[in-house]
């Protein structure tokens, strides 16, 4: 395969992925998984470092690979699997995790932020080497390119530095990644509090819309959406946070410029511009979330094509695996 590698995951931690999910991932996978190879993955292992309920992870972790399917992740494409279906996964984090400083991995500040939340008995040791965890994900592979956001930027850092310590003291084994920048990716916020990032922590249910919501909720929410006192439909995150989250949810979901929204809801009220993006919204999620409904009622095709894809990846991952092991001395 000439296309660049690319490995991308998301964690089975609820039974639906949101709308910020939605555009800030699915998209741009499914848009980049005919120019790359793309390995896309749900990385369950990464979900028990914070406690969970074995049903609950077990169910939402096949909801969560149906998903990327329903929203146009092609099994036949790219390689789809669940990271606990292939152990190179966890051999590789125990390799590089005895070249990683303690006070290295300490300094990540994902972690501190989460551990002092939680206080560092409810703290878990593999909430704290997860970067390693996510830096074996990434270098098994041979990835080239990771798609990150701002919040893993640290993390993709010490993965280049792991990669590069290990090639000068062992022998040139690993690529040394590099952050690919989706073009334009919208970052979405909270419907009920504009001014925070859309997350499935959410502080109320109403400013989150998921993927497998009812399409009524869906669109309620939608019209619900916190907005501003005045009447102008304008593009200003700083101070029409709401509006311009509205925005940007119409314009990545329908290809049409904000100038050209803008233009079409002047002098119009917020409840035109409501009305129309909760169309636009349910005519999108409302698919992904029948199919991926369909999908689930087939359990044993569903096993198959992620049967397909961890063997794929496991091919892949063991190479690296067997080459490492051998540069250490096993
Ligand atoms: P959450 O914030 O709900 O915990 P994750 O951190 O697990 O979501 O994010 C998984 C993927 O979805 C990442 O690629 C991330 O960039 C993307 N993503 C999450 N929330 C948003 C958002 N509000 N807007 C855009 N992309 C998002
Ligand atoms: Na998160």
């Amino acid at each position: 395969d000439a296309r660049p590698l690319l490995f991308s995951g998301m964690q089975p931690s609820s039974d639906s992925l949101h709308l910020g999910n939605y555009i800030g991932a699915l998209l741009n996978w499914v848009a980049m998984q005919r120019d790359f190879d793309a390995y896309y993955c749900v990385v369950d292992l990464h979900s028990i470092t914070v406690a969970q309920d074995p049903k609950e992870l077990r169910a939402n972790t096949r909801q969560t690979a149906a998903q990327y399917i329903a929203a146009g992740i092609d099994p036949s494409e790219c390689t789809l699997f669940i990271q606990s279906q292939v152990p190179a996964h966890a051999e590789l984090a125990w390799v590089l995790g005895s070249i990683t400083g303690f006070g290295e991995a300490g300094r990540m500040t994902q972690f501190k932020d989460k551990s002092a939340k939680q206080g560092s008995d409810a703290t878990s040791v593999g909430l704290f080497t997860y970067p390693v965890l996510m830096a074996a994900d990434i270098l098994l592979y041979g990835t080239e390119q990771v798609p990150v956001g701002e919040d893993q930027r640290q993390h993709l850092e010490l993965t280049r530095t792991l990669a590069q310590r290990f090639n000068s003291r062992f022998g040139d084994t690993f690529v040394v990644p590099e952050a690919y920048i989706p073009k334009e990716s919208a970052k979405i916020y909270d419907l009920a509090n504009p001014t925070a990032k859309m997350s499935k922590s959410a502080a109320s249910p109403a400013g989150l819309v998921n993927i497998m919501d009812d399409p009524k909720v869906t669109a309620k929410k939608i019209k619900s959406a916190v907005t501003d006192a005045d009447r102008e439909v304008r593009f200003d995150p700083e101070n029409k946070a709401g509006i311009s989250n509205l925005l940007s949810i119409y314009s990545s979901l329908s290809g049409r410029t904000i100038t050209a929204l803008e233009q079409e809801y002047d002098g119009r009220g917020y409840g035109d511009l409501k009305k129309d993006l909760a169309e636009v919204v349910v005519d999108t999620l409302s698919p992904v979330r029948t199919r991926t409904l369909e999908l689930l009622e087939d359990p044993a095709e569903l096993d198959r094509l992620l049967a397909v894809g961890a063997d794929k990846a496991t091919a892949t991952a063991e190479k690296t695996l067997a080459t490492v092991y051998d540069r250490i001395g096993f």
